[in-house]
């Protein structure tokens, strides 16, 4: 299945985080579906925002620097909105370990105040909630499904899961409709290379661009990875089908492997390359979930999704992408 084309025709759409990595792609998507998008975003500098993101689609959407902490904003900006793609967070699980209120304000708080600003004032608008695979904690069995314990090893896997909570008990008990997607690692352009904040993925691609050696630690980790063309599909089916109500949903990856091949990988289509292996720092071990990779059978089996992009070709696109613009990343 792919998402219609046509239902998100003219519809009014808020996406927050929507300056950030998956925010933007989606965003652009959206407005190529005819939609009218308004962007929320901080954009504080530590997280994934950045408006040369959205360069191509700068004309077609309206952008609103705000924080999702900021209550009366949020029920501002929800009224009259058909669709609420809700992205906004605090992505790094080192930076919720030293400042954990701030990833408890955002993954947590704010989204009760998305949500009571809905329940208030725009009861019928549909929300999609990007939730993530670190609530899982250290795999009990691979690969993980749905029905995985859950018991997350950082702060942030904890405020994620009271996150997606909060959401699943709206569209139960008030019938503010939502759905929540647990993402992998996901990648592709417009993901934050400037450090390891998002994911370690980006600090490989942007010295591998710049032509310096990266650090792999340990390196015998599985994984899988999203391309973020097949995320934004993702997001795209669940909002529009009637089925993902109340729903949870996993995504994963069209294969697994260890981190070290990823990093061979990533030479090999680059064409170039060096990496060394380290150790795992002591504070990152203690919050390293392991091995982990994804049972996707459940969105594949009720709404026909898979990824389309192989790990190579999206690592190409990735690659290609921040050749051309990694000015605007570093
Ligand atoms: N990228 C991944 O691999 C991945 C994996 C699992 C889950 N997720 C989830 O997907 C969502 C999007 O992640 P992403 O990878 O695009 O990260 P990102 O950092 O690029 O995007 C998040 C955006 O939210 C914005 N933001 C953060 N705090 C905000 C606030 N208080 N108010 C308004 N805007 C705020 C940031 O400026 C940024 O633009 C996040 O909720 C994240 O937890 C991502």
């Amino acid at each position: 299945m792919i998402p219609d084309q046509e239902v998100f025709r003219g519809k009014k759409i808020l996406v927050t985080g929507g300056l950030g990595f998956i925010g933007s792609n989606l965003s652009i998507k959206l407005i190529e579906m005819g939609a009218q998008v308004l962007l929320v975003d901080s954009l504080i500098p530590e997280y994934g925002g950045n408006l040369f993101n959205v360069r191509d689609i700068e004309s077609k959407i309206r952008i609103n620097i705000s924080d999702v902490r900021d209550e009366h904003s949020m029920r501002y900006l929800v009224q009259g909105q058909d669709y609420l793609f809700n992205l906004a967070g605090q992505t790094s699980h080192m930076d919720s370990m030293q400042d954990p209120y701030t990833d408890l304000e955002i993954n947590a708080k704010a989204q009760l105040f998305i949500l009571e600003a809905c329940r208030k004032y725009n009861p019928d608008i549909k929300i999609i909630f990007a939730s993530t695979r670190q609530i899982y904690g250290k795999p009990d069995y691979l690969p993980v499904d749905e029905k995985h314990p859950l018991r997350p090893v950082d702060v942030n896997g904890i405020n994620k899961l009271a996150g997606e909570c909060y959401f699943i008990l709206y569209n139960n008990v008030y019938g503010i409709r939502g759905c929540v997607l647990r993402l992998t690692n996901t990648y592709g352009p417009r993901m934050r290379i400037k450090d390891a904040r998002q994911t370690f993925l980006g600090i490989w691609v942007r010295l591998l661009v710049e032509k310096m050696p990266f650090e792999v630690w340990d390196g015998h980790q599985l994984r899988d990875f999203t391309y973020v063309d097949d995320a934004v599909d993702a997001l795209l089916m669940v909002a529009q089908s009637e089925e993902a109500e109340g729903q949870i949903f996993n995504l994963g990856g069209d294969c697994v492997i260890s981190l070290e091949d990823l990093a061979r990988l990533l030479i090999e289509v680059n064409g170039s390359g060096d990496y060394i292996v380290r150790p795992f720092p002591p504070d990152r071990k203690q919050i390293d979930i392991g091995d982990y990779y994804t049972d996707f059978s459940r969105i594949h089996s009720a709404l026909g999704w898979k990824p389309k992009v192989s790990l190579r070709e999206g690592l190409r696109r990735t690659l290609e992408f921040y050749r051309k613009f990694l000015k605007y990343y570093q």
